[in-house]
């Protein structure tokens, strides 16, 4: 008996490790494409079935802890809901008003930064860094703190970054990044956080606006962060994974740019796995889960689940050809909480797909490493090549 409980810990510990070493195969192994809901070994309590994972992030019944990831700080969740909500619907504003600003602007930066040779998917953070640029952080921002932004993302943001730096030079770095964005927090909410200005200036002026004076300043500038990974981070995924498969399928390049962004999202959804509390123990499809699991939804499951989609594993853009109504598709989450700038994602996205591949002739050359796998689902190293169509009409 006691040998027996001592073999059920040890098999655990491994699980847990194998989970660690390499969460997507160890949860698409236990997933063996049927499952909905499942007690993995790791200890969690897994959904990969579309409507359980609506049942979860939707949350209509109210059995799970609401939240979303991207409120998530860490003293616990920024709030009011109603705070998160006008600061999801300002920021949003403010991208779409900045995207129209500069949409001329796009095929001059491509360019300009991926041109005839780029390094992704650095080159895809990169370049929505520099396209949002002024909006991310307005020019008349203390130059010290420019420069923490820029350390943010080299540290933090990029596929690999955290590998680059040692834990203890992200720690101090970290503290001095949020000390002075804890600062320029408290100076802008003294002067008014868009002084001289009816709009927010940039997402910080977003953050202090919609949180109010008496929030905690250390949340607002972390509510900043999630933005910057937002934008910087997962855009730049998103552009790098859709390169990828366009360059890499080199068949599809004349397809629609919004089904390759589309199928992109599907294969490799930025946003992998988010995480839920349930409020009180409830059945989910048949398996009990209460307030002591950590309920983890595996949206790249979902995308692939082959009672949901033919060919699941296959890069297919023309599946989009039809308007779908596919519930097993929920790149930007689902329910209230689903993200505040999907919109604006995909359109800047198609943008920048139609330019790249119609413009240019794109050819991608393979690394030889794998994903990137952190809280968002990164691409592999690879290099993109372009020449413009109209200087090399004959190519492809
Ligand atoms: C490819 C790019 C992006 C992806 C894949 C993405 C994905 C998501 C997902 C999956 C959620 C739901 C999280 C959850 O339920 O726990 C979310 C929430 C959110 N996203 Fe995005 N996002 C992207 C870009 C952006 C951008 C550019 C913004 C800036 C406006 C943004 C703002 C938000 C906000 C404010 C929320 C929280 C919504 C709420 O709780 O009410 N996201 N995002």
């Amino acid at each position: 008996m006691a040998r027996s409980a001592e073999g059920g810990t040890t098999r655990r510990h491994r699980s847990a490790a194998a989970y660690r070493r390499d969460p997507l195969e160890f949860l698409a192994e236990e997933f063996g494409g049927t499952r909905d809901v499942w007690r993995s070994a790791s200890g969690r309590l897994c959904v990969a079935g579309p409507q359980a994972a609506r049942e979860v992030l939707g949350n209509r019944q109210g059995a799970f802890v609401e939240t979303s990831d991207f409120f998530h700080t860490r003293t616990g969740v920024f709030g009011p809901r109603a705070a998160q909500i006008d600061i999801g619907r300002a920021a949003r504003g403010l991208l779409r008003r900045q995207l129209d600003a500069r949409r001329a602007d796009l095929p001059r930066l491509v360019g300009a930064r991926l041109a005839p040779v780029s390094s992704w998917p650095d080159a895809g953070n990169l370049l929505i860094r520099e396209h949002l640029r002024d909006v991310l952080l307005c020019p008349d921002a203390p130059a010290e703190l420019h420069g923490a932004v820029d350390g943010i993302v080299a540290r933090a943001v990029l596929a690999g970054a955290r590998e680059r730096h040692s834990a203890l030079s992200r720690l101090r770095f970290r503290r001095r990044a949020m000390g002075l964005l804890v600062r320029e927090t408290e100076a802008r909410r003294s002067t008014g956080p868009c002084a001289g200005a009816d709009e927010p200036r940039d997402l910080l002026d977003v953050a202090v606006a919609g949180a109010g004076p008496s929030a905690d300043p250390g949340q607002v500038a972390e509510v900043y962060l999630s933005f910057l990974f937002a934008t910087v981070g997962s855009i730049g995924f998103a552009l790098g994974w859709s390169v990828y498969l366009a360059g890499t399928h080199p068949a599809t390049a004349d397809d629609e740019p919004a089904w390759i962004v589309r199928e992109a999202l599907r294969l490799w959804p930025v946003a992998w796995l988010f995480a839920r509390t349930p409020s009180r123990v409830h059945e989910l499809a048949d398996v009990t889960a209460g307030p002591r699991d950590e309920v983890n939804v595996c949206l790249y499951l979902v995308h692939r689940h082959p009672r949901h989609w033919e060919r699941p594993d296959e890069f297919v853009p023309h599946r989009w050809a039809a308007p779908p109504h596919e519930p097993a598709f929920m790149p930007f989450g689902f329910g209230t909480h689903s993200c505040a700038g999907a919109t604006v994602t995909m359109s800047l996205l198609e943008d920048l797909i139609r330019i790249i591949t119609r413009d240019w002739h794109l050819s991608v050359t393979p690394s030889g490493g794998g994903p990137h796998l952190g809280p968002a689902l990164a691409p592999p190293r690879f290099t993109a090549e372009l020449h413009h169509r109209a200087a090399a009409p004959e190519r492809r």
